[in-house]
């Protein structure tokens, strides 16, 4: 199928709507860009962090071996904008759509909860999520409310450090999160790409999977990626002004 390039003519929003009430297993994949409205900072592109901040001091174990301090105080300075932060309607649409049964998981590489918060119930966190944490001596393990108030926080059960429950540069990814991301993408027969660089494997690799296994890829974004010549349709707006439209035009808000 040729790819179709559009911005936001109501007649997008009309076709989105109609593969998505004819597609009999629709999923999601969503990147830094679907809470860029709610004020958090995507990672690349103009404004992103790894504009500001080199990921190698920050997201890797190496950096967090050598300097816990410093990662801990980006994780909370990141905490805190998240914690600030309220789900805009692309969470808000996106959750109503599952609640609603027309579409399955959210699979997500954002760590922030965001789509959680808006009420989404199944969704699948690649990357981790930034509330969690985890002692690098033991098994202790829990969910954080609020950031930590002291500097890199300590395991109440060995007095090890914590880290924060996310996923960094050169981990694996969760194992039940990406087995089961992989197996949704290839039994989609639509997958919505939402505000990701696809930059980043193997979450990129996921609508590659759907369309191989002969669902339809459709993209919103609005800078291109790489998969834009492979996807069915590629919007090229903002998720927030996007999904305000796709929730009027399905009835959801
Ligand atoms: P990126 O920061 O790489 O990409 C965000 C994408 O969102 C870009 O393509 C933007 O054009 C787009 N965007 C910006 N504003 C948008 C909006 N309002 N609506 C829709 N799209 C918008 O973020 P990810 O692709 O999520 O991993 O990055 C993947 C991973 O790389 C992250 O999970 C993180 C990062 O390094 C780790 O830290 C392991
Ligand atoms: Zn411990």
């Amino acid at each position: 199928m040729n790819t179709w390039v559009v911005t936001l003519g109501e007649d997008a929003v009309k076709m989105v709507a109609q593969w998505i009430r004819e597609s009999s297993y629709t999923v999601v994949l969503t990147g830094a860009g679907v809470s860029a409205e709610s004020g958090i900072p995507t990672f690349r592109g103009r404004d992103g962090l790894w504009n500001k901040y080199r990921p190698e001091e920050l997201a890797t174990p190496e950096a967090f071996n050598s300097n816990p301090k410093r990662v801990w105080e980006w994780y909370k300075w990141r905490m805190e904008l998240i914690a600030k932060a309220q789900p805009n309607l692309a969470h808000i649409v996106l959750a109503k759509m599952q609640q609603k049964d027309t579409i399955g998981p959210i699979i997500t590489q954002n760590v922030d909860g965001l789509h959680q918060r808006a009420g989404a119930v199944d969704v699948v966190e690649l990357h981790g999520n930034i509330w969690r944490v985890k002692c690098i001596s033991c098994s202790y393990a829990s969910k954080l409310d609020s950031p930590p108030e002291e500097i890199p926080p300590r395991c109440p059960e060995c007095g090890s450090l914590l880290r924060p429950g996310v996923v960094w540069f050169g981990e694996p990814l969760p194992e039940q999160a990406i087995r089961r991301a992989l197996q949704e993408a290839s039994h989609a027969k639509l997958i919505l790409v939402v505000g990701t660089s696809l930059q980043v494997y193997p979450a990129a690799y996921l609508p590659v999977l759907t369309k191989n296994y002969g669902g339809h890829v459709v993209i919103i974004n609005p800078t291109p990626t790489p998969l834009d010549d492979e996807a069915d349709l590629v919007i090229r707006r903002e998720a927030g002004e996007f999904f305000e439209k796709l929730g009027k035009e399905l009835g959801l808000i």
